[in-house]
């Protein structure tokens, strides 16, 4: 059972549901009237942002994007690859990117400003999970569900070798899966 592998619940599931219904009825006050356009990052985002849009009653778009990291050596530069881009123009649209986790900032600094240059009405971010002990590049954060301890989190969309994404809550995963040597990132 994939439970076995989990050394800690940080977060039980009626702690996300809570947590989501009021970050859900917060953007739904504020983008009332607004058809904002909710735009999420595959693949870790996909059990969020179907949770949230869920939790909010006001007319809303969702767009989907996927992005690859260029790898380990040009990481501080934060360069990603577009591999799947939106499927909708987003300019003069209210836009909230809807992230599962925002750890180094890397992939959000670069994407924030592939989409500013699009030219939405506004841009908010909506994460689920800050981890700001890693961050590398500085993100102002709309609207968040948790702040979190520097620890390798899987569950509820976030995986580890893209196993655990199918978790209900957010747990840490037990060290001896991964060898206790090298804690993934
Ligand atoms: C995760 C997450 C963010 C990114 C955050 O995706 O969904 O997109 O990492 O990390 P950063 O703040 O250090 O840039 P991941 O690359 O694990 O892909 P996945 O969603 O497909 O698992």
């Amino acid at each position: 059972m994939i439970h076995d592998d989990v050394e800690e619940v940080l977060l039980t599931d009626a702690q996300i549901r809570t947590r989501v219904a009021e970050l859900g009825a917060q953007l739904s006050q504020d983008f009332d009237g607004r058809d904002p356009v909710l735009v999420s990052v595959l693949k870790g985002s996909i059990i969020f942002l179907a949770d949230l849009v869920r939790a909010m009653e006001i007319p809303l778009s969702v767009d989907l994007m996927e992005v690859s990291s260029y790898g380990a050596s040009t990481e501080s530069s934060g360069q990603v690859r577009i591999l799947k881009d939106l499927s909708r123009p987003i300019e003069g649209r209210h836009v909230v990117v809807v992230e599962d986790i925002i750890d180094t900032g890397l992939t959000l600094n670069y994407l924030l400003r592939y989409l500013r240059d699009k030219g939405p009405a506004s841009l908010g971010i909506c994460c689920l999970l800050d981890k700001p002990a890693r961050r590398l590049a500085p993100i102002e954060i709309d609207y968040r569900g948790f702040t979190i301890p520097d620890r390798f989190v899987i569950g509820y969309g976030l995986d580890y070798d893209e196993r655990y994404r199918n978790l209900p809550y957010i747990g840490v995963l037990r060290p001896s899966v991964y060898g206790a040597s090298a804690a993934p990132e």
